[in-house]
């Protein structure tokens, strides 16, 4: 049992520095399974969920692990490899899914268990299922697996009804190896594609148009071990962000994209909120008079849903009244019940809530049910009178922010963890 205690109503005022992006890491992971030979990721995030990839690739017949001389470094050693993914590991993780793509168009084969859902929504794989058949793949579900077979995938036109960062990642990475084009209508334009398709090109694969709605692949006979770099991630970035301006402190966070965290940053403005963007660093201060402003997530460009609940908190003891709108996943407001509990005023209504913000928080025991809700918990508890106890059963803070309590002692926060 893991608890987080945290002493609030201190200002958090100092720099921090930004992790490499735990979604990028672990679809770049999963795309060394294209490349035989060794390859070296760095920038990659020290974390749960990165581990349990690395155990993915293993089980796969991979040799991966954390570099034991450079900080921040996964190497991949490639040679032949295995076509069942572990049911425990894929359970645990959704993002192990991920996998099914390259492990069809390298070995022709791939046996993966349908992933879990989990605490914000069912999470369903059809569009990736639908993308992998559009190539010409074979698909059955069969004892909770889902098998594909398809030994010469061919390039083809897929459209994704949803632009799903994991449909278009699991369908642009098979087709680096299909014979001939393939194009993706309404792809995904996260960030962590457009650094997926770096990573590819870099190991020889033709691709263009990722970052946009149609990304075009051609594909090769085959690709080769590369070393790359990751990009920071926004969301911790966002994160502490928000942390800033919920204790009315002063942050400067570095290692930033700034088209990576510029809907995060016009509504902090929106907010009233001090926000200088400066090259790859963002200063942040908060201060009293933080006013309402409605949002609503959208796939990206738009305001990213994995800020949601921790905006949701900020909101809380904004000035006025709020109306959030979640747009991506069905069932992402898991926090709104733990939010109360502190003194906040939020109600739910369908997939929006109300939030009318409250002068201030008070600590209470609350529990996280997914990593997002539990970073909106420690954001609530830095801001709330007392200490504040959160129970984090199943790790998912470790899961997805690196050396979090380290970043937030050095800052100035009091936090303590049993
Ligand atoms: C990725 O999940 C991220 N995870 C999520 O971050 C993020 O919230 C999400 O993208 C949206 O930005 C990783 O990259 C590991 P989706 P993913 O497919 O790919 C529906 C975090 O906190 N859908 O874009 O699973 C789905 O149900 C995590 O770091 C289908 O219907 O998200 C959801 O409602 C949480 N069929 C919507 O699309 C499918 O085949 C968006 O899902 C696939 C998805």
């Amino acid at each position: 049992m893991k608890r987080i205690y945290i002493k609030g109503r201190k200002k958090l005022e100092g720099e921090v520095l930004v992790s490499g992006s735990k979604n990028s890491a672990l679809a770049i992971l999963a795309a060394t399974i294209l490349l035989p030979g060794k390859s070296v990721i760095r920038n990659v995030p020290n974390l749960l969920d990165v581990k349990t990839i690395i155990r993915v690739l293993r089980a796969l017949g991979i040799r991966a692990e954390y570099s034991g001389s450079q900080p921040n470094t996964v190497e991949v050693w490639n040679s032949n490899v295995k076509h069942v993914a572990p049911y425990e590991l894929v359970t645990k993780m959704r993002a192990s899914f991920f996998v099914i793509g390259p492990i069809l168009a390298r070995t022709g084969l791939a046996k993966v268990p349908l992933p879990g859902g989990c605490a914000i929504g069912s999470r369903p794989v059809n569009l990736h299922i639908k993308g992998l058949e559009a190539l010409g793949a074979r698909v059955e579900m069969e004892h909770g697996f889902v098998n594909v077979w398809g030994k010469n995938l061919k390039g083809n036109r897929v459209y994704l009804d949803f632009p799903s960062v994991g449909a278009t990642e699991s369908v642009m990475m098979a087709a680096t190896l299909a014979e001939g084009e393939t194009i993706i209508e309404n792809a995904a334009r996260e960030p962590e594609i457009i650094d997926l398709a770096e990573f590819l090109k870099a190991a020889g694969a033709n691709i263009s148009g990722a970052g946009t709605e149609e990304i075009r692949i051609q594909g090769m006979a085959e690709l080769f071990p590369v070393e790359y770099r990751v990009i920071p991630d926004r969301i911790e970035a966002g994160t502490f962000m928000i942390a800033a301006a919920i204790t009315r402190g002063n942050l400067l966070i570095k290692d930033i994209i700034p088209d990576h965290i510029e809907a995060l940053v016009r509504k902090l403005k929106e907010m009233k909120v001090d926000v200088e963007v400066n090259g790859n660093e963002v200063r942040v201060s908060g201060k009293d008079g933080i006013k309402a402003a409605d949002v609503k997530t959208m796939p990206y460009p738009g305001f990213p849903t994995d800020m949601q609940p921790q905006l949701t908190a900020l909101l809380s003891v904004a000035k006025g009244t709020s109306v959030i709108t979640e747009t991506v996943f069905e069932n992402r407001f898991m926090h709104v019940n733990e939010l109360n509990r502190m003194g906040a005023d939020i109600k739910l209504e369908g997939q929006s809530t109300i939030v009318n913000g409250v002068p201030g928080l008070s600590s209470a025991p609350v529990k996280v049910s997914d990593l997002r809700a539990g970073a909106a918990l420690v954001l609530a508890g830095l801001a709330a009178q007392g200490e504040t106890m959160i129970e984090d059963r199943d790790h998912h803070l470790e899961r997805g922010y690196e050396n979090l309590k380290q970043k937030l002692t050095r800052i100035g926060a009091e936090i303590r963890v049993v």
